[in-house]
Formats: C-alpha cells, sequence, structure tokens
C-alpha cells in the first residue's frame, strides 16, 4: 500500500487525476472503476478540467460503477446514475453505452448482479479502481460483515450508512434500504485501485483499514492484501496514522524512476 497524505483534496485529486490520464494516454481503452458519494468530486471536476484543457479522451473508455440503490430510477437525483450523470459522464466524452451502472430497478435483481460480473470480464476487467469509503470502513456498499470474496450482489445498508447517506435526501425515510454493489471480491480483482478520503470525519477508519487487522468488520481493511494501491487522503483524513510521518517521508524522497 502507498499512503500519499497531502494538504487539500484538491491535491489529492490532482494527483489521482494525473494517474488515470497516464493510464488512458497509454490504454486508450481503459477499464474504469468509478464510484460515488462527496469524496471523488474534486476527482471528477480535474477529469473533466483535463478533457476540457488538456484534451485527454475518455471515447474509448469503458466505466464500471460501484453500486447503486434498489429502487431508484436513472432520473430520481438521488441515483448514483443521475449522481454520474452530473458530476462526470454529461462533462466528458465517453460513450452513455460504456459507461455502466447497476439497474437498481431491475425486475431480476438476482441475473442483473451476474450480469454485471460478466459485462465486467468480457470488458477485459477493471484497470483502475476509484475508492472512496465509508465511516464504517465499507467500500462500494459492502458493509462490515460482507465476505471479503463476495461477487456483485443485493446488499442491505446499516443503520450508520442510512444516517450517513441521509444528507443528499428530503428526508431520512426516503434513503432505501438495499443497494446492488459490486462485492469485494470484485473490487479486489481491479489491477489498481486508488482509494481517497478527506475530512477529520475518516480519520478514524483510515487509520483502521490501513493500520489494523484485516477484517470483514473493515471491509476497507482486505485492500492491504491487494498488490498496487494507493490510498490518498488529505492531512485531515491522515491525521490518526500511526505511521503518518514515515508515510510522508517516503512520498517526499520518491528515486526519480519510481516517481
Ligand atoms: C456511499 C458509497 C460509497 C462511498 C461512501 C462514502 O456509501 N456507496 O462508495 O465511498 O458513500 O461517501 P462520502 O464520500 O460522501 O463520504
Amino acid at each position: 500500500m502507498e499512503i500519499i497524505i497531502r494538504p487539500t483534496p484538491e491535491e489529492c485529486a490532482s494527483i489521482g487525476g494525473r494517474i488515470i490520464a497516464n493510464l488512458i494516454n497509454g490504454k486508450p481503452n481503459a477499464v474504469l472503476g468509478l464510484a460515488t458519494g462527496s469524496t471523488p468530486i474534486p476527482l471528477y471536476s480535474e477529469l473533466i478540467r483535463l478533457h476540457k484543457e488538456e484534451g485527454l479522451s475518455f471515447s474509448e473508455v469503458t466505466s464500471f460503477n460501484l453500486d447503486e440503490y434498489i429502487g431508484l430510477s436513472g432520473e430520481h437525483p438521488c441515483s448514483y446514475q443521475f449522481f454520474m450523470d452530473e458530476e462526470l459522464f454529461g462533462k466528458i466524452d465517453i460513450k452513455s453505452n460504456s459507461a455502466h451502472i447497476p439497474n437498481g430497478e431491475a425486475q431480476d435483481i438476482q441475473s442483473e448482479c451476474l450480469q454485471y460480473e460478466q459485462a465486467i470480464r468480457s470488458s477485459g476487467g477493471i484497470d483502475l479502481q476509484v475508492l472512496g469509503i465509508g465511516s464504517d470502513g465499507h467500500i462500494g456498499f459492502n458493509e462490515p460483515g460482507s465476505s471479503l470474496g463476495s461477487r456483485t450482489r443485493i446488499k442491505t445498508l446499516t443503520g450508520e450508512t442510512i444516517e450517513d447517506n441521509a444528507r443528499f435526501f428530503d428526508n431520512p425515510d426516503q434513503v432505501p434500504r438495499h443497494c446492488i454493489t459490486m462485492g469485494v471480491g470484485t473490487i479486489m480483482d481491479s489491477e489498481t485501485v486508488l482509494l481517497f478520503a478527506f475530512g477529520e470525519g475518516k480519520a478514524d477508519i483510515i487509520s483502521k483499514a490501513v493500520e489494523g487487522p484485516v477484517s470483514a468488520m473493515v471491509p476497507a481493511s482486505i485492500l492491504q492484501l491487494h498488490p498496487n494501491v494507493k490510498v490518498i487522503v488529505d492531512e485531515a483524513a491522515g491525521s490518526k496514522l500511526a505511521n503518518i510521518s514515515y508515510y510522508k517521508e517516503v512520498y517526499e524522497n520518491k528515486p526519480d524512476w519510481q516517481a
């Protein structure tokens, strides 16, 4: 795991943007795994800037989002489809049929999940997965206790996640109780993972995920077993890491060939 601590979310987003741009420049038909929540918004702004100002093209890129609420249509302002259209897809040149999000309105949720896994496999697999982290350690919507080998499936949200996400809805009762999410195993199959976290509210869970034991009770901790993960956090989210000064020293003294 490489831990990168920068003063602001914007600086973290700029590092993420550069990594994604390098990937797409070397492999125009790269497959991206994308996330929702407030955390990836600065990254998506940076990708839009790279597209508009530096000509980064997503025209051959395929993407798969981590998750979607069950029962919300893509036009619902709180659906992840709507979020992605607003925050990214509508502002870059990705083809709409190449940008995949689980269908939370599918009649047969189980076969939707199987087809989603199949579509990821048929695309050649995810080259780079963007992740945020829930305050309870979830990645995607893999809540504590999720099997660390799980695949795309239906999950029930915890009370903590419903409370956290209620801010996006008019009323907490409107937050759907169920979702479709890529599994922990699906996420672990990605070639590279970038996990972002910002703000003091994420400091405890970042220290558990990065430095605590690997446990299904903190699903993000499984990333310690992934060979190519960068955890990119601002000072506040990194403030409870025991080895913070070592991580900073490593980052500041990277040999040229590695930087
Ligand atoms: C949701 C998403 C996660 C995201 C999490 C954190 O639960 N399913 O993918 O990481 O929210 O949200 P935020 O970035 O707003 O803190």
